[in-house]
């Protein structure tokens, strides 16, 4: 017995995104049904959608921002009932007994996480399928709590976005006194100002796009300088404790690595790929600085993250969208038009 299931998939890596039928497997004991009612639209969709990492398998149903309410669970559910109102993030599975499963690292898995599309499942081994469809089926390990106290509709890009702007600055300490410093105004770069900010943090922005400053600021940035600017980047000098870098293409580090303080950290989280150009060693050497990387965050992070966002207040900014407009959301996305999230409404399907 398996679900039918409707949903949006990409059938190649050149073929917009079109209406897919498929099915979902019937919930085991430990899983839980959730109808889903939103799904952000990551610029990973983007790259997965079109094999830009070369791992994508198809028919992909792409979709790791969900929002949605409990249907049904399995036998041996005890953390949530029907009409609870939940989230699912990347991930929907991990090994569980690995040293950085054991502390509640699951992105970190030795073996890899399970995503929650273009996985594996490490049960059955079928395909998994994301958030553009109108159910999952998730055990409860990697289902979330929403916060009554947060707004629906602007909540599901926290479980992509916002944990992966969160967990790097908690893990390198951003806090009242850090100077800290986002690049790029987009999905992930919008969460890192805001949540820094609520953080204690002083903020800033790197932009290449001159049109940005005044919305920037709106979302907390105290500073923002144009990256294409050598005098903006140079009344910058040696100034910032942290950088979190959200560029999604190969971009130049190096202009970036003078702007750190010594033992300053820039961390990527954008690009997945070869750094070119290549990083000249002296700005690091000379100042013991460092370049990092940093994968979204573990589930319990992640429901602090929640929690952390209800109590300051701290919201996406979206626009939402029926599911036939998601191939112009791409667009746009990739025009750096979108403030900040597209959200699919998922009634629309
Ligand atoms: N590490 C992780 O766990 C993780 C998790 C989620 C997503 N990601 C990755 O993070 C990246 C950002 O995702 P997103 O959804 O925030 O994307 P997005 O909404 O498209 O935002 C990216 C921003 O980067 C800047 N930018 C874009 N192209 C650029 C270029 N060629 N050179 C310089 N700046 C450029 C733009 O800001 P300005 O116009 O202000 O310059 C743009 O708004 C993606 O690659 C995504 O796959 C990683
Ligand atoms: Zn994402
Ligand atoms: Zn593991």
């Amino acid at each position: 017995m398996t679900l039918n299931i409707r949903g949006y998939a990409a059938q190649s890596a050149t073929t917009a995104l079109a209406p897919h039928a498929f099915t979902r497997r019937d919930p085991r004991a430990d899983d839980v049904v959730i109808d889903i009612l939103y799904c952000g639209v990551c610029h990973s969709d983007i790259h997965l959608a079109r094999n830009e990492w070369n791992v994508s398998v198809y028919p992909m149903v792409p979709g790791h921002e969900i929002i949605g309410k409990v249907s049904r669970v399995g036998s041996s559910v005890t953390s949530f009932k029907a009409g609870d109102l939940v989230g699912v993030g990347c991930m929907v599975d991990s090994c569980q007994t690995c040293e950085s499963c054991a502390e509640g690292l699951e992105q970190y898995c030795d073996e890899g996480p399970t995503m929650t599309y273009n996985g594996r499942d490490r049960v059955d081994g079928q395909v998994t399928y994301g958030g553009y469809s109108e159910r999952i089926v998730v055990s409860q390990k990697f289902v979330l709590r929403i916060p009554e106290k947060l707004d629906v509709k602007s909540a599901a890009p926290l479980l992509c976005a916002g944990i992966t702007t969160y967990s790097p600055l908690r893990h390198w300490k951003v806090g009242a006194g850090t100077k800290l410093a986002v690049v790029g105004l987009g999905g992930l770069g919008h969460m890192g100002l805001k949540l820094a900010k609520a953080m204690g943090a002083e903020v800033s922005l790197f932009t290449r796009s001159p049109g940005k400053e005044a919305e920037a600021r709106r979302l907390g940035a105290d500073r923002v300088i144009l990256s294409t600017d050598p005098a903006q980047m140079k009344a910058v000098a040696n100034h910032f404790d942290v950088i979190l870098d959200t560029v999604p293409q190969q971009h130049d580090l190096n202009p970036y690595l003078g702007t750190l303080k010594r033992d300053g950290t820039h961390i990527l989280v954008g690009l997945l790929g070869p750094i070119e150009p290549a990083l000249h060693s002296v700005p690091l050497v000379r100042r013991r600085r460092s370049v990092v990387g940093s994968l979204i965050g573990g589930i319990a992070e992640t429901q602090e993250m929640l929690d952390f966002c209800a109590e300051k207040g701290v919201t996406c900014d979206v626009e939402i969208i029926p599911i036939q407009q998601i191939n112009t959301a791409y667009e746009r996305v990739l025009k750096s038009d979108v403030h900040y999230r597209f959200v699919i409404d998922m009634a629309s399907l």
